[in-house]
């Protein structure tokens, strides 16, 4: 698909030179910018095509230990090593509050996502050194359903196999949850993550200074960000109320 868009734009760039070099000046400028309209609506219709082959293709089941080494490596890639590990995986099979997605595109893993629904001592300890205010803010709307850990493989990115994974993990916790909580990296920027959530209702409602800074210690990972413990970056608390 990606090589007859491509084709489809040289094609156009071609035609768009010739008309550079033989018409006067405005025509020339007129057409540029007719041909820089086609060329978008061409990569939108594509991108749209391309989008609708990957969702037909795409199969989100719950994890399974036969995931657990590829999703690892995964992990490992995308947040640093040891920030997910194969004890942790486990227990989102075993605990019955916790819960696993993976999503396959033609049988190969390309993304996943952990959830968990938090009672108060569960919410405690995701809290980290923030435990005042998440009892202030969350303590009345216990049970907390808590997107966890969410990644794409980076072939499979921005194919909507993100926001795929959080809309079905938003409503598998809203079964026994009203109130629906994300935490991630502050990044200073736009991210695709900040776009999953808003795609997916969630608003940001909180940053918290360092607030891996004690989880990088314990476990000892390297911050994919910011590198070797302790984990300086800020976590940006996103939340969405479920009618
Ligand atoms: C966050 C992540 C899971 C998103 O997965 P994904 O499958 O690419 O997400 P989707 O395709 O559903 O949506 C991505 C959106 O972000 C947008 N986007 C891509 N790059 C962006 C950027 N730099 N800034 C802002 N938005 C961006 C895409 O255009 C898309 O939005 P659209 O559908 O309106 O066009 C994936 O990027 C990832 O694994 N990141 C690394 C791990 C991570 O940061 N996890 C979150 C914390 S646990």
């Amino acid at each position: 698909m990606q090589i007859r868009t491509e084709s489809a734009a040289n094609a156009l760039s071609r035609s768009q030179r010739l008309t550079d070099i033989n018409a006067p000046r405005f025509y020339a400028h007129s057409a540029r910018t007719k041909m820089v309209t086609v060329i978008f609506r061409i990569k939108c219709i594509f991108k749209c095509f391309i989008s609708s082959c990957m969702d037909s293709n795409v199969s989100i089941t719950t994890l399974s230990a036969g995931d657990f080494s590829d999703l690892l490596k995964l992990a490992d890639a995308l947040f640093g090593h040891g920030y997910l590990n194969k004890s942790e995986l486990q227990s989102y099979l075993h605990d019955p509050l916790k819960s696993g997605l993976v999503a396959r595109t033609s049988g190969v893993i390309a993304g996943f996502l952990c959830m968990q629904t938090c009672d108060m001592d569960e919410m405690m300890s995701l809290a980290q050194g923030e435990q005042t205010w998440f009892n202030e803010q969350f303590s009345n709307n216990l049970p907390l359903g808590v997107l966890k850990t969410i990644g794409v493989s980076e072939p499979f990115k921005n194919r909507g196999i993100g926001t795929a994974l959080t809309r079905k993990s938003i409503e598998m916790l809203g079964r026994s949850s009203r109130c629906i909580v994300s935490i991630c990296w502050d990044q200073k920027e736009d991210t695709p993550f900040s776009r999953v959530m808003e795609k997916c209702g969630m608003k940001m409602i909180s940053r918290v200074a360092e607030f891996w800074s004690m989880d990088s210690l314990n476990k000892n990972y390297k911050c994919h960000i910011c590198g070797s413990p302790p984990c300086r970056c800020d976590g940006l608390i996103y939340q969405c109320m479920l009618g």
